[in-house]
Protein backbone atom coordinates (compact mmCIF):
# COMPACT_ATOMS: atom_id res chain seq x y z
CA UNK A 1 0.00 0.00 0.00
CA UNK A 2 0.91 3.34 -0.93
CA UNK A 3 1.56 5.58 2.19
CA UNK A 4 -0.94 9.09 1.76
CA UNK A 5 0.76 12.15 2.82
CA UNK A 6 -2.93 13.20 4.56
CA UNK A 7 -2.19 9.81 7.00
CA UNK A 8 0.94 10.41 8.48
CA UNK A 9 0.88 12.07 12.14
CA UNK A 10 4.66 12.98 13.20
CA UNK A 11 3.29 14.64 16.34
CA UNK A 12 0.70 11.78 17.68
CA UNK A 13 1.62 9.75 20.07
CA UNK A 14 3.19 6.68 18.37
CA UNK A 15 0.63 4.24 20.04
CA UNK A 16 -1.44 2.36 17.28
CA UNK A 17 -0.44 0.08 14.64
CA UNK A 18 -2.82 2.44 11.76
CA UNK A 19 -3.29 1.43 8.65
CA UNK A 20 -1.89 3.75 5.97
CA UNK A 21 -4.82 5.61 5.23
CA UNK A 22 -7.21 8.34 6.90
CA UNK A 23 -11.28 8.11 6.18
CA UNK A 24 -12.97 11.44 5.43
CA UNK A 25 -16.61 11.12 5.20
CA UNK A 26 -19.14 7.99 5.14
CA UNK A 27 -22.49 7.30 4.14
CA UNK A 28 -24.63 4.63 5.38
CA UNK A 29 -21.88 1.53 5.58
CA UNK A 30 -19.61 3.14 3.02
CA UNK A 31 -16.57 5.38 4.04
CA UNK A 32 -13.96 7.16 1.66
CA UNK A 33 -10.41 7.99 2.29
CA UNK A 34 -8.54 11.37 1.51
CA UNK A 35 -8.02 9.79 -2.34
CA UNK A 36 -11.50 9.51 -2.97
CA UNK A 37 -11.45 5.51 -2.55
CA UNK A 38 -14.45 3.70 -0.97
CA UNK A 39 -14.58 0.76 1.71
CA UNK A 40 -17.28 -1.20 2.73
CA UNK A 41 -17.30 -1.21 6.33
CA UNK A 42 -17.26 -4.23 8.55
CA UNK A 43 -15.98 -2.84 11.50
CA UNK A 44 -18.27 0.11 12.30
CA UNK A 45 -15.20 2.09 13.96
CA UNK A 46 -14.78 -1.01 16.19
CA UNK A 47 -18.64 -1.95 16.97
CA UNK A 48 -19.39 2.09 17.94
CA UNK A 49 -21.27 3.42 14.47
CA UNK A 50 -24.57 1.56 15.41
CA UNK A 51 -26.25 3.43 12.76
CA UNK A 52 -23.50 3.53 9.95
CA UNK A 53 -22.42 7.13 8.78
CA UNK A 54 -24.52 10.24 8.38
CA UNK A 55 -27.82 8.73 9.47
CA UNK A 56 -30.54 11.30 8.34
CA UNK A 57 -32.12 11.30 11.51
CA UNK A 58 -29.59 11.36 13.85
CA UNK A 59 -27.45 13.89 12.23
CA UNK A 60 -30.38 16.90 12.04
CA UNK A 61 -30.94 15.62 16.13
CA UNK A 62 -27.23 16.32 16.90
CA UNK A 63 -27.37 19.51 14.71
CA UNK A 64 -30.39 20.77 16.95
CA UNK A 65 -28.32 20.01 20.17
CA UNK A 66 -25.34 21.59 19.12
CA UNK A 67 -27.07 24.65 19.01
CA UNK A 68 -28.91 24.08 21.93
CA UNK A 69 -25.94 23.04 24.18
CA UNK A 70 -23.15 20.98 24.36
CA UNK A 71 -22.17 20.52 27.93
CA UNK A 72 -23.20 21.89 30.67
CA UNK A 73 -21.52 20.01 34.08
CA UNK A 74 -22.73 17.97 36.74
CA UNK A 75 -23.30 20.43 38.89
CA UNK A 76 -26.84 20.77 37.69
CA UNK A 77 -29.26 18.44 36.33
CA UNK A 78 -28.82 17.09 33.11
CA UNK A 79 -32.39 16.34 31.44
CA UNK A 80 -30.56 13.82 29.04
CA UNK A 81 -29.20 12.00 31.65
CA UNK A 82 -32.87 11.48 33.25
CA UNK A 83 -34.44 10.60 29.68
CA UNK A 84 -31.53 7.83 28.71
CA UNK A 85 -31.23 5.97 32.16
CA UNK A 86 -35.17 5.57 32.15
CA UNK A 87 -34.45 3.91 28.46
CA UNK A 88 -31.05 2.11 29.64
CA UNK A 89 -33.28 0.77 32.79
CA UNK A 90 -36.54 -0.04 30.69
CA UNK A 91 -34.20 -2.06 28.41
CA UNK A 92 -32.13 -4.28 30.71
CA UNK A 93 -34.97 -4.44 33.58
CA UNK A 94 -32.21 -2.62 35.60
CA UNK A 95 -32.67 0.57 37.65
CA UNK A 96 -30.28 3.46 37.55
CA UNK A 97 -27.68 4.81 35.17
CA UNK A 98 -24.18 6.74 35.64
CA UNK A 99 -22.95 8.02 32.59
CA UNK A 100 -19.24 8.66 31.64
CA UNK A 101 -17.63 8.95 28.23
CA UNK A 102 -15.29 5.28 27.31
CA UNK A 103 -15.90 1.70 27.73
CA UNK A 104 -12.95 1.76 30.60
CA UNK A 105 -14.80 4.72 32.64
CA UNK A 106 -17.79 2.60 32.66
CA UNK A 107 -15.17 -0.68 34.10
CA UNK A 108 -14.04 1.76 36.18
CA UNK A 109 -16.78 2.58 37.71
CA UNK A 110 -18.06 -0.73 37.98
CA UNK A 111 -14.74 -2.19 39.54
CA UNK A 112 -15.24 1.08 42.31
CA UNK A 113 -19.01 -0.37 42.96
CA UNK A 114 -17.42 -3.81 43.22
CA UNK A 115 -15.23 -2.64 45.68
CA UNK A 116 -17.62 -0.46 47.81
CA UNK A 117 -19.69 -3.31 47.46
CA UNK A 118 -17.58 -5.04 49.88
CA UNK A 119 -16.20 -2.30 51.87
CA UNK A 120 -20.00 -1.79 53.02
CA UNK A 121 -20.38 -5.33 54.21
CA UNK A 122 -16.80 -5.13 56.10
CA UNK A 123 -14.67 -6.92 53.23
CA UNK A 124 -11.35 -4.82 53.43
CA UNK A 125 -9.54 -6.63 50.83
CA UNK A 126 -12.26 -7.21 48.26
CA UNK A 127 -11.49 -9.68 45.12
CA UNK A 128 -13.08 -9.72 42.22
CA UNK A 129 -13.49 -12.82 39.61
CA UNK A 130 -12.02 -12.05 35.69
CA UNK A 131 -11.56 -14.19 32.89
CA UNK A 132 -8.93 -15.75 31.02
CA UNK A 133 -8.65 -13.71 27.26
CA UNK A 134 -10.88 -10.97 29.15
CA UNK A 135 -10.50 -7.38 27.67
CA UNK A 136 -12.04 -4.19 29.58
CA UNK A 137 -9.63 -1.27 29.00
CA UNK A 138 -6.40 -0.11 29.31
CA UNK A 139 -6.38 2.45 32.39
CA UNK A 140 -4.29 1.02 35.14
CA UNK A 141 -7.46 -1.58 36.92
CA UNK A 142 -9.06 -2.19 33.99
CA UNK A 143 -6.18 -3.39 31.99
CA UNK A 144 -5.12 -5.52 35.38
CA UNK A 145 -9.00 -7.08 34.88
CA UNK A 146 -8.21 -7.46 31.46
CA UNK A 147 -6.82 -10.99 30.57
CA UNK A 148 -4.02 -10.40 28.38
CA UNK A 149 -0.64 -10.16 29.36
CA UNK A 150 0.67 -8.05 26.12
CA UNK A 151 -1.64 -5.75 27.65
CA UNK A 152 -0.15 -5.62 31.11
CA UNK A 153 3.47 -5.67 30.28
CA UNK A 154 5.56 -2.17 31.06
CA UNK A 155 2.84 -0.94 33.13
CA UNK A 156 3.25 -3.23 36.54
CA UNK A 157 2.58 -3.12 39.34
CA UNK A 158 -0.93 -4.25 38.54
CA UNK A 159 -4.09 -3.81 40.58
CA UNK A 160 -4.45 -6.05 43.14
CA UNK A 161 -7.38 -7.58 44.11
CA UNK A 162 -8.20 -9.79 40.96
CA UNK A 163 -8.78 -13.81 40.89
CA UNK A 164 -8.87 -15.29 36.94
CA UNK A 165 -10.68 -17.97 35.90
CA UNK A 166 -11.18 -19.81 32.56
CA UNK A 167 -14.55 -19.00 30.68
CA UNK A 168 -17.36 -21.87 30.76
CA UNK A 169 -16.09 -23.76 33.69
CA UNK A 170 -18.85 -23.56 36.73
CA UNK A 171 -16.46 -25.71 38.96
CA UNK A 172 -13.41 -23.73 38.47
CA UNK A 173 -15.18 -20.66 39.22
CA UNK A 174 -16.34 -22.80 42.27
CA UNK A 175 -12.91 -24.07 42.96
CA UNK A 176 -11.16 -20.85 42.56
CA UNK A 177 -13.34 -18.95 44.80
CA UNK A 178 -13.89 -21.54 47.61
CA UNK A 179 -13.74 -20.31 51.09
CA UNK A 180 -12.75 -16.74 49.88
CA UNK A 181 -14.52 -14.47 52.13
CA UNK A 182 -13.23 -11.74 49.97
CA UNK A 183 -14.71 -12.68 46.99
CA UNK A 184 -17.59 -9.42 46.01
CA UNK A 185 -18.03 -9.81 42.46
CA UNK A 186 -17.54 -11.81 39.17
CA UNK A 187 -16.90 -9.69 35.92
CA UNK A 188 -16.75 -10.79 32.36
CA UNK A 189 -17.93 -10.08 28.94
CA UNK A 190 -20.85 -12.07 27.61
CA UNK A 191 -19.10 -12.47 24.37
CA UNK A 192 -15.18 -11.48 24.57
CA UNK A 193 -14.82 -9.46 21.91
CA UNK A 194 -10.88 -8.12 21.91
CA UNK A 195 -10.03 -11.71 23.16
CA UNK A 196 -11.43 -13.19 20.19
CA UNK A 197 -15.19 -13.92 19.94
CA UNK A 198 -15.30 -15.82 22.38
CA UNK A 199 -18.63 -16.09 24.03
CA UNK A 200 -20.02 -17.58 26.89
CA UNK A 201 -22.55 -19.96 26.91
CA UNK A 202 -26.58 -19.60 28.72
CA UNK A 203 -25.96 -22.22 30.45
CA UNK A 204 -22.87 -21.20 32.19
CA UNK A 205 -24.47 -17.50 32.53
CA UNK A 206 -27.40 -19.06 34.11
CA UNK A 207 -24.47 -20.69 36.71
CA UNK A 208 -23.28 -17.85 37.22
CA UNK A 209 -25.93 -15.88 38.17
CA UNK A 210 -27.19 -18.69 40.75
CA UNK A 211 -24.10 -18.65 42.25
CA UNK A 212 -23.95 -14.75 42.98
CA UNK A 213 -27.24 -14.82 44.17
CA UNK A 214 -25.91 -17.77 46.56
CA UNK A 215 -23.19 -16.29 48.05
CA UNK A 216 -24.31 -12.35 47.79
CA UNK A 217 -21.71 -11.56 44.87
CA UNK A 218 -22.38 -8.87 42.35
CA UNK A 219 -22.66 -10.39 38.51
CA UNK A 220 -21.27 -7.46 36.83
CA UNK A 221 -21.19 -7.85 32.60
CA UNK A 222 -19.04 -5.75 30.39
CA UNK A 223 -21.59 -5.32 27.57
CA UNK A 224 -19.26 -2.27 26.01
CA UNK A 225 -18.50 -4.53 22.58
CA UNK A 226 -21.96 -6.68 22.63
CA UNK A 227 -24.28 -4.61 23.81
CA UNK A 228 -26.82 -2.38 22.35
CA UNK A 229 -28.17 -4.17 19.99
CA UNK A 230 -25.05 -5.74 18.35
CA UNK A 231 -26.32 -9.62 18.88
CA UNK A 232 -29.90 -8.77 18.02
CA UNK A 233 -30.90 -8.48 21.89
CA UNK A 234 -30.65 -5.13 23.68
CA UNK A 235 -27.75 -6.89 25.71
CA UNK A 236 -26.31 -9.69 24.75
CA UNK A 237 -26.74 -11.63 28.22
CA UNK A 238 -30.28 -11.60 27.41
CA UNK A 239 -30.19 -13.99 25.37
CA UNK A 240 -29.79 -16.54 28.17
CA UNK A 241 -32.37 -14.76 30.30
CA UNK A 242 -30.80 -14.11 33.16
CA UNK A 243 -30.19 -10.01 34.41
CA UNK A 244 -26.42 -8.63 35.77
CA UNK A 245 -26.10 -6.42 38.89
CA UNK A 246 -24.03 -4.34 37.48
CA UNK A 247 -23.42 -3.65 33.21
CA UNK A 248 -21.53 -1.06 31.79
CA UNK A 249 -22.07 0.05 28.27
CA UNK A 250 -20.22 2.31 25.84
CA UNK A 251 -19.34 2.05 22.43
CA UNK A 252 -22.59 1.58 20.22
CA UNK A 253 -24.77 3.37 23.10
CA UNK A 254 -23.93 7.01 20.96
CA UNK A 255 -23.24 5.77 17.56
CA UNK A 256 -19.77 7.67 17.60
CA UNK A 257 -20.71 10.29 19.92
CA UNK A 258 -18.14 9.70 22.81
CA UNK A 259 -19.97 7.74 25.64
CA UNK A 260 -20.23 5.85 28.19
CA UNK A 261 -22.58 4.17 31.45
CA UNK A 262 -22.89 1.97 34.08
CA UNK A 263 -26.41 0.58 34.70
CA UNK A 264 -26.75 -0.99 38.06
CA UNK A 265 -29.54 -3.26 39.85
CA UNK A 266 -31.20 -2.84 42.75
CA UNK A 267 -28.19 -4.34 44.41
CA UNK A 268 -25.92 -1.79 43.26
CA UNK A 269 -27.90 0.94 42.52
CA UNK A 270 -27.25 2.41 45.38
CA UNK A 271 -23.89 1.64 46.53
CA UNK A 272 -22.55 5.12 45.48
CA UNK A 273 -23.40 8.37 47.06
CA UNK A 274 -22.51 12.29 46.29
CA UNK A 275 -18.63 12.46 46.25
CA UNK A 276 -17.71 9.07 45.64
CA UNK A 277 -17.80 8.97 41.78
CA UNK A 278 -17.60 11.54 38.91
CA UNK A 279 -16.28 12.65 35.23
CA UNK A 280 -16.19 16.22 34.45
CA UNK A 281 -17.62 15.36 30.38
CA UNK A 282 -19.94 12.14 31.70
CA UNK A 283 -23.39 12.96 30.90
CA UNK A 284 -23.33 15.78 28.92
CA UNK A 285 -26.19 17.23 27.02
CA UNK A 286 -24.55 16.24 23.59
CA UNK A 287 -23.99 12.73 24.06
CA UNK A 288 -27.27 11.93 26.18
CA UNK A 289 -28.78 13.03 22.88
CA UNK A 290 -26.59 10.65 20.92
CA UNK A 291 -27.82 8.06 23.41
CA UNK A 292 -31.51 8.96 23.16
CA UNK A 293 -31.86 9.03 19.59
CA UNK A 294 -30.04 6.54 18.61
CA UNK A 295 -32.01 3.83 20.73
CA UNK A 296 -35.20 6.22 19.94
CA UNK A 297 -34.30 4.70 16.07
CA UNK A 298 -32.80 1.81 16.61
CA UNK A 299 -36.43 1.25 17.94
CA UNK A 300 -38.51 2.78 14.76
CA UNK A 301 -36.60 1.09 12.41
CA UNK A 302 -36.77 -2.36 14.54
CA UNK A 303 -32.86 -2.96 14.21
CA UNK A 304 -33.06 -6.06 16.60
CA UNK A 305 -34.97 -8.00 14.53
CA UNK A 306 -32.90 -6.88 10.83
CA UNK A 307 -29.73 -7.86 13.29
CA UNK A 308 -30.44 -11.25 13.71
CA UNK A 309 -31.86 -11.73 10.50
CA UNK A 310 -28.58 -10.16 8.36
CA UNK A 311 -25.93 -11.36 11.21
CA UNK A 312 -27.87 -14.62 10.60
CA UNK A 313 -27.25 -14.75 6.49
CA UNK A 314 -23.61 -13.26 7.25
CA UNK A 315 -22.81 -15.94 9.32
CA UNK A 316 -24.03 -19.00 7.30
CA UNK A 317 -22.49 -17.56 4.27
CA UNK A 318 -19.04 -17.00 6.04
CA UNK A 319 -19.64 -20.83 7.16
CA UNK A 320 -20.57 -21.82 3.53
CA UNK A 321 -17.52 -20.72 2.46
CA UNK A 322 -15.16 -21.43 5.38
CA UNK A 323 -16.39 -24.43 7.62
CA UNK A 324 -14.17 -27.56 6.61
CA UNK A 325 -11.51 -25.43 4.76
CA UNK A 326 -7.97 -26.10 5.77
CA UNK A 327 -6.58 -23.39 7.94
CA UNK A 328 -9.90 -22.03 9.22
CA UNK A 329 -10.41 -23.48 13.07
CA UNK A 330 -14.45 -21.95 13.62
CA UNK A 331 -16.84 -19.40 12.42
CA UNK A 332 -18.48 -18.06 15.63
CA UNK A 333 -20.44 -15.02 17.55
CA UNK A 334 -23.64 -13.78 17.42
CA UNK A 335 -26.39 -11.21 15.35
CA UNK A 336 -23.41 -8.77 14.00
CA UNK A 337 -19.82 -9.63 16.03
CA UNK A 338 -18.90 -12.42 14.18
CA UNK A 339 -15.01 -14.31 14.16
CA UNK A 340 -13.37 -16.61 11.61
CA UNK A 341 -10.45 -17.77 13.67
CA UNK A 342 -7.90 -19.01 11.53
CA UNK A 343 -4.80 -21.26 12.70
CA UNK A 344 -2.69 -18.91 12.18
CA UNK A 345 -1.77 -14.95 13.36
CA UNK A 346 -3.43 -13.55 10.29
CA UNK A 347 -3.20 -9.71 10.81
CA UNK A 348 -1.80 -9.25 7.09
CA UNK A 349 -5.45 -9.94 6.12
CA UNK A 350 -6.28 -6.32 7.51
CA UNK A 351 -4.35 -5.02 4.96
CA UNK A 352 -5.39 -6.65 2.54
CA UNK A 353 -9.16 -6.07 2.90
CA UNK A 354 -8.55 -2.60 3.03
CA UNK A 355 -6.79 -2.72 -0.12
CA UNK A 356 -9.83 -4.63 -1.41
CA UNK A 357 -11.89 -2.37 -0.07
CA UNK A 358 -12.86 -4.05 2.95
CA UNK A 359 -12.66 -2.22 6.77
CA UNK A 360 -12.26 -5.07 9.50
CA UNK A 361 -10.20 -5.97 12.13
CA UNK A 362 -7.94 -8.78 13.25
CA UNK A 363 -8.07 -9.72 16.90
CA UNK A 364 -6.10 -11.84 19.32
CA UNK A 365 -3.32 -12.60 16.60
CA UNK A 366 -5.81 -15.54 14.15
CA UNK A 367 -9.00 -14.02 14.38
CA UNK A 368 -11.25 -12.43 11.77
CA UNK A 369 -13.13 -9.98 13.75
CA UNK A 370 -16.43 -8.07 11.49
CA UNK A 371 -18.62 -5.79 13.86
CA UNK A 372 -20.35 -3.76 11.06
CA UNK A 373 -22.93 -0.97 11.41
CA UNK A 374 -26.03 -2.31 12.69
CA UNK A 375 -27.95 -1.33 9.62
CA UNK A 376 -25.73 -3.17 7.36
CA UNK A 377 -28.15 -4.89 4.57
CA UNK A 378 -28.08 -8.45 3.52
CA UNK A 379 -26.32 -6.92 -0.06
CA UNK A 380 -23.74 -5.35 1.89
CA UNK A 381 -23.15 -8.94 4.07
CA UNK A 382 -22.74 -10.54 0.71
CA UNK A 383 -20.41 -8.22 -0.35
CA UNK A 384 -18.26 -8.36 2.61
CA UNK A 385 -18.25 -12.06 1.88
CA UNK A 386 -17.53 -11.63 -1.90
CA UNK A 387 -14.35 -9.68 -0.98
CA UNK A 388 -12.94 -11.57 2.26
CA UNK A 389 -13.37 -14.77 1.22
CA UNK A 390 -10.57 -14.68 -1.83
CA UNK A 391 -8.27 -12.93 0.27
CA UNK A 392 -8.73 -16.16 3.49
CA UNK A 393 -8.59 -18.34 0.84
CA UNK A 394 -5.04 -17.22 -0.83
CA UNK A 395 -3.75 -16.47 2.52
CA UNK A 396 -4.57 -20.13 3.44
CA UNK A 397 -2.44 -21.57 0.86
CA UNK A 398 0.70 -19.38 0.85
CA UNK A 399 3.57 -21.57 2.15
CA UNK A 400 4.36 -20.05 6.14
CA UNK A 401 6.47 -16.83 5.96
C1 LIG B 1 -15.58 -5.34 26.24
C2 LIG B 1 -14.84 -4.05 26.29
N1 LIG B 1 -14.74 -3.41 27.46
C3 LIG B 1 -14.09 -2.24 27.54
C4 LIG B 1 -13.50 -1.67 26.44
C5 LIG B 1 -12.78 -0.36 26.58
O1 LIG B 1 -13.53 0.64 26.00
P1 LIG B 1 -12.84 2.06 25.64
O2 LIG B 1 -11.86 1.79 24.56
O3 LIG B 1 -13.99 2.92 25.22
O4 LIG B 1 -12.19 2.53 26.88
C6 LIG B 1 -13.58 -2.31 25.21
C7 LIG B 1 -12.92 -1.74 24.02
O5 LIG B 1 -12.65 -2.40 23.07
C8 LIG B 1 -14.26 -3.54 25.14
O6 LIG B 1 -14.36 -4.20 23.98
Amino acid sequence: MSAHAEATSPHVMNTYGRLPIALSHGQGCRVWDTNGKAYLDGLGGIAVNTLGHNHPELVPALQDQLTKLIHSSNYYHVPGQEALAKKLTELSGLTNAFFCCTGLEANEAALKLARKFGHDKGIERPEIVVYERAFHGRSIATLSATGNPKIQAGFGPLVEGFIRVPLNDIEALQRATEGNPNVVAVFFETIQGEGGINPMRNEYLKQVRALCDQKDWLMMIDEVQCGMGRTGKWFAHQWAGIKPDVMPLAKGLGSGVPIGAVVAGPKAANIFGPGNHGTTFGGNPLAMRAGVETIRIMEEQNLLAHVEKVGAHLKAALEREFKGLAGVKEVRGAGLMLGIELDRPCGVILNRACDAGLLLSVTADSVIRLVPPLILSIAEADEIVAILAPIVKAFLVEPAP
